[in-house]
């Protein structure tokens, strides 16, 4: 082990520092009031699970399972793992708090960190953050709908205009029965030309293979059969019933057969968003529905839709549509010039402050032409002079720093006066 030299954070994982930390506390504000709108409630799970809640959800086959979690033995021997994903926590406490018995629809929202070991890229880390949301109690393909809407609302209200809805049907468990038979006999004749991964899933879980990445692999899967064509007549009316609700909420869609997703728990509709802008990791989010999950993990029956959104590429995106500057502007900051004039700056710096705007000093003097260069780079909308000439008049001047207009307003006034000035440069 090195003894010397500075200990740095661990690979894949990073420190938030400002202002990008602003662009991400507007986010996660935006999206409390997109899912207060819809009426979800915020659910706060442990970060730590037991390991088989996810082998027993995600998949005990998948690359999340089998390669990607930070799992440990706790002092007791426990076999404890850091989330790879949130759905498993939620259904899990859906189930051990009986939420079920209150009857209805659960409709239930997170945000918070991840853990997935996967080699560390542009938009892929080891901890990561999502922002989330499961409906609990509801197959009805309305609530997909919804939940669909509400995902592109809230994209829009970031200002993210350049974005693909993906969508797929993966089946239940009766439709996909019959699809695995169809294909594991298409992938008898050409299993032997895939890779190790693809090999050994066709004949543990066949679906799998779709999700492959490699390269050689693509035309290969490319011609096997599809899913989408193999749904029972139920499933089949499911997908339609979302496809036309989308149609009549003017939602674009692009009905992607491929879309299986990278875990085990889906039934019927999947979905991604991926956004051009992003590059390699493109997709923003993705979910579906669960609707065998619960009894999965020993609840009760209990259909399920929900998505995550990967909230670091989300911020990606949002950067390049520059749609909110990373930056908090300041709506003042107070200048002062000479020894007298520091208190009446650090009280009236206060008073903003205290009346809810944002606000800055600085309490070493400066000379007058530095400290509106300090203004300027805190990109203050106003910056409030005061000197001994001011001190005299009881009246300090108020520039704005957009317009350059400069006015003499008395202190008590100044917060008013700026919030009017805000509020109208909106419009
Ligand atoms: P997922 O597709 O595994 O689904 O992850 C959702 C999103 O998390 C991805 O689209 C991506 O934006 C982000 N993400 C995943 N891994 C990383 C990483 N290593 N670095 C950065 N971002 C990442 C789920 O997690 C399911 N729980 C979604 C769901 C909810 N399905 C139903 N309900």
């Amino acid at each position: 082990m090195k003894t010397s030299g500075p200990i740095r954070s661990v690979r894949g994982m990073r420190d938030l520092l400002p202002p990008e930390t602003n662009l991400w506390q507007r986010v996660e504000a935006e999206a409390h009031r997109i899912f207060a709108a819809y009426h979800y409630g915020e659910i706060r799970t442990p970060v730590m699970e037991q390991t088989g809640l996810f082998s027993r959800s995600v998949g005990a086959d998948t690359d999340i399972v089998m390669k990607e979690m930070y799992t440990f033995e706790d002092r007791d021997d426990e076999s404890l793992t850091l989330r790879p994903e949130a759905t498993a926590s939620v259904v899990r406490a859906y189930i051990e708090h009986s939420l079920y018995n209150q009857g209805g629809i659960h409709k239930l929202y997170y945000m918070g960190p991840m853990f997935r070991r996967e080699r560390p890229q542009k938009g892929r880390y080891r901890q990561f953050y999502q922002i989330g949301a499961e409906v609990l109690g509801s197959e009805n393909p309305l609530v997909d709908a919804e939940v669909l809407e509400m995902l592109v609302l809230f994209l829009e209200r970031l200002g993210i205009r350049e974005y693909q809805l993906l969508l797929n049907s993966v089946g239940c468990p009766r439709c996909r029965a019959e699809y695995l038979a169809v294909l594991r006999e298409a992938l008898q004749g050409v299993k032997g030309s895939m890779c190790a991964d693809c090999l050994r899933r066709a004949e543990t879980n066949p679906q799998r293979v779709l999700d492959c990445k490699v390269e050689a692999d693509q035309p290969i899967i490319e011609k096997l059969p599809k899913i989408i064509d193999h749904l029972d007549p139920e499933c089949r009316r499911h997908f339609d019933r979302v496809t036309s609700e989308l149609q009549a909420r003017g939602i674009p869609y692009q009905v992607t057969p491929r879309l299986v997703r990278g875990l085990d728990y889906y039934t019927r509709t999947t979905f991604e968003i991926t956004s051009g802008a992003l590059g390699a990791q493109n997709a923003v989010l993705g979910g579906g529905r669960y609707d065998g999950l619960s009894e999965m993990l020993g609840g009760p029956p209990t259909p399920g839709i929900g998505f995550s959104i990967g909230q670091d590429r989300l911020i990606l995106a949002v950067q390049a549509a520059a749609a909110l500057e990373s930056g908090t502007p300041l709506a003042a900051y107070v200048v002062w010039m000479g020894e007298a004039a520091l208190p009446p700056a650090a009280r009236l710096a206060r008073e903003l402050r205290a009346q809810g705007l944002n606000a800055e000093i600085d309490y070493d003097p400066m000379k007058i032409k530095k400290a509106m260069g300090v203004a300027s780079k805190h990109q203050a909308r106003f910056a409030i002079i005061i000197g001994e000439g001011e001190l005299a008049s009881g009246r300090y001047q108020v520039k704005d720093m957009r317009s350059g207009e400069q006015k003499e307003v008395e202190p008590q006034n100044i917060g008013i006066h700026i919030k009017d000035i805000i509020e109208i440069s909106k419009y």
